[in-house]
């Protein structure tokens, strides 16, 4: 039989750095990148590729010829979008669709990344059957992106929506809210986060675990991924602490709408995990569990 390959757009984020790292045996990855090179020792082919160009993103898949493209590339930054629709709808939506259509054109099944921004907060717990409904202009390009794959794309087509996710991020790649909380207190600073907007933290190897799930047992349609606890920030940010030996006492619980200027977030966008947990056979991963794990890999990325 034939090794099958799947080609990981947007290798250097942290999700496509956990799904490099949970390749199943027997399956062959390789992955882009943008404008983060990864290091020369990196073990997995690598090309340089922007979404934003469709022959470029042809002329990839013609040279890979993957059977599935994980499509994990975007701006993920909400208030860039906020600030600058436009500039970030030609990656997240202009370059979903050329994935999209590259997909159809070579005959590769597609997994898109979304994001739990498709809904406003108002009404969790959200199963994936839920209306999409955005409180800002990031969720609602991700709401462009996913209508554009079921009325133009491939009809076999995976959504994944994380939930906020962490973990450690390749060399040179963005914060999340768990390595920013760390770099503060490990500086004495103090960490203020909201007491009002909830989440269920995704530890990003568990994200990438239910990825592969889903990709081996070939299932489409659209998927909610979450971490098992429901949590206030400013509780998630104390674990953090707690976790890595810091001081609990620096982080300060403030409203959320003492980050003024930043683009709104939904308060409550906790997901019901049933289908995850049902059809992909993945245990969503508490929040003590997914930072004991980011504690003892430490070592490795310091
Ligand atoms: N992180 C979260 O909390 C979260 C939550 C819900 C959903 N999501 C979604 O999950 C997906 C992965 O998120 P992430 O946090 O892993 O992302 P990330 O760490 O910010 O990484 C983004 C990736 O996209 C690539 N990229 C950016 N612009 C590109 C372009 N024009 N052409 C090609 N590649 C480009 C980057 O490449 P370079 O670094 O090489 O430039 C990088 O590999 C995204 O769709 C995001 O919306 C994330």
């Amino acid at each position: 039989m034939k090794t099958p390959r799947v080609l990981i757009v947007g290798g250097t984020g942290l999700l496509g750095k956990a799904l490099l790292e949970a390749t199943p045996e027997g399956w062959e990855v390789s992955a882009t990148y943008h404008r983060n090179a990864p290091p020369a020792d990196w073990r997995h082919q690598c090309y340089a590729m922007d979404v934003r160009d469709q022959a470029a993103v042809d002329a990839l898949v013609v040279r890979v010829r993957p059977s599935v493209i994980v499509h994990a590339a975007a701006v993920g930054s909400v208030d860039e979008a906020e600030r600058d629709p436009a500039r970030v709808g030609e990656v997240n939506v202009y370059g979903t669709q050329a994935v999209g259509r590259a997909c159809a054109r070579w005959n590769a099944r597609f997994v898109f990344i979304s994001s739990n921004a498709v809904f406003d907060g108002r009404c969790p717990p959200y199963d994936e059957e839920a209306p999409l409904h955005a409180v800002n202009r990031y969720g609602a390009l991700k709401i462009e992106a996913e209508r554009w794959i079921q009325q133009h794309g491939p009809s076999d087509a995976l959504i994944i929506r994380p939930i906020l996710m962490y973990g450690w991020p390749p060399a040179g790649g963005r914060d999340n809210a768990v390595t920013r909380w760390l770099r503060q207190l490990e500086a004495g600073q103090t960490v203020e986060a909201a007491e009002d907007i909830y989440s269920m933290p995704l530890y990003a190897g568990n994200c990438a675990q239910t990825v592969w799930a889903a990709i081996q047992r070939g299932r489409s349609g659209t998927y909610h991924i979450a971490g098992a606890d429901r949590v206030s920030l400013v509780d998630f940010a104390r674990a953090t602490a707690r976790t890595f030996g810091l001081e609990e006492r620096l982080v300060v619980p403030v409203p959320s709408h003492r980050f003024a200027g930043l683009a709104p977030r939904p308060a409550d966008t906790s997901f019901v995990t049933a289908k995850m947990e049902r059809e992909l056979g993945v245990r969503p991963l508490g929040i003590a569990e997914g930072l004991a794990i980011m504690q003892r890999l430490r070592a490795a990325v310091l």
